[in-house]
């Protein structure tokens, strides 16, 4: 198969490589660097879908590289670094700016009480449980990369979570109306390319709506107002 790589800073190159067909898109890469090239730069460390540091796009695709079969991504393949992030080199990018809006977003628990969590109290909350912070997301948000105010799907996919957790007394709405989750304007995008399937786009509507609920948003026929705090 034909394997192109936008490198970074150094333009593309080119590969033909045999691969098994059940190989893994990380595993290709893998033999790129171990037999051909080992300055190809490249994130992994899991190799199981659970770190969430080996997300690439594929043929214009966000994947992450160790959960795709390159059987199923055709006879030439065009490999790229995430969109939205800072290249480091080749397909590295700089995570950073993920732990830094969720540091300024505090999306942490903040536990005010001593409180039995049973199975039933997070249900709701089980998928944003499941996010692995692989930004992917957040690259395909059209409204993040505009610059706006928005928190992008990452930060209120992994906010939901505590929003719900009955400990989690402390967590007011100041956080999330400071996210701006009505500036969303529900493409889709990242319901489609979540790796994990966790539909950030209806965790978003479903903050908007809690804001409404609590008079701290009006929603009205053409979209969202603010009411302020
Ligand atoms: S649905 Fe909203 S958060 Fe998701 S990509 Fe579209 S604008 Fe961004
Ligand atoms: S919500 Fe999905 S796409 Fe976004 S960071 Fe979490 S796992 Fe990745
Ligand atoms: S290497 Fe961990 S998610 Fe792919």
């Amino acid at each position: 198969m034909v394997v192109r790589i936008k490198r970074h800073p150094a333009g593309r190159e080119e590969f033909n490589v045999d691969m098994e067909p059940k190989a893994t898109l990380l595993e290709l890469l893998i033999k790129l660097k171990e037999e051909e090239d080992p300055t190809l730069t490249f994130r992994s460390m899991c190799r199981a879908g659970i770190c969430g540091t080996c997300a690439v796009k594929v043929n214009g695709k966000p994947v992450l590289a160790c959960s795709v079969r390159v059987e199923n991504l055709g006879e030439e393949l065009f490999i790229e670094p995430l969109e939205g992030y800072r290249i480091i080199k080749d397909l590295a990018v700089e995570h950073e700016t993920i732990y830094e809006r969720l540091r300024l977003a505090k999306v942490w628990l903040m536990p005010a009480q001593e409180y039995e969590v049973l199975p039933h109290h997070l249900e709701r909350v089980s998928r944003s449980h499941e996010c692995i912070l692989c930004g992917i997301c957040d690259s395909v948000c059209p409204v993040l990369q505009t610059g706006s105010s928005f928190g992008g799907p990452l930060v209120l996919t992994r906010l939901y979570k505590h929003l719900y957790d009955p400990r989690n007394i402390k967590q007011d709405l100041e956080n999330l109306f400071g996210l701006n989750p009505q500036l969303c304007t529900h493409c889709m995008n990242c319901s489609y390319a979540c790796p994990k399937r966790l539909m950030p786009e209806a965790h978003i509507r479903e903050e908007e709506l809690l804001l409404v609920d609590k008079g701290l948003l009006r929603k009205e026929s053409g979209g969202f107002e603010f009411l302020g705090f």
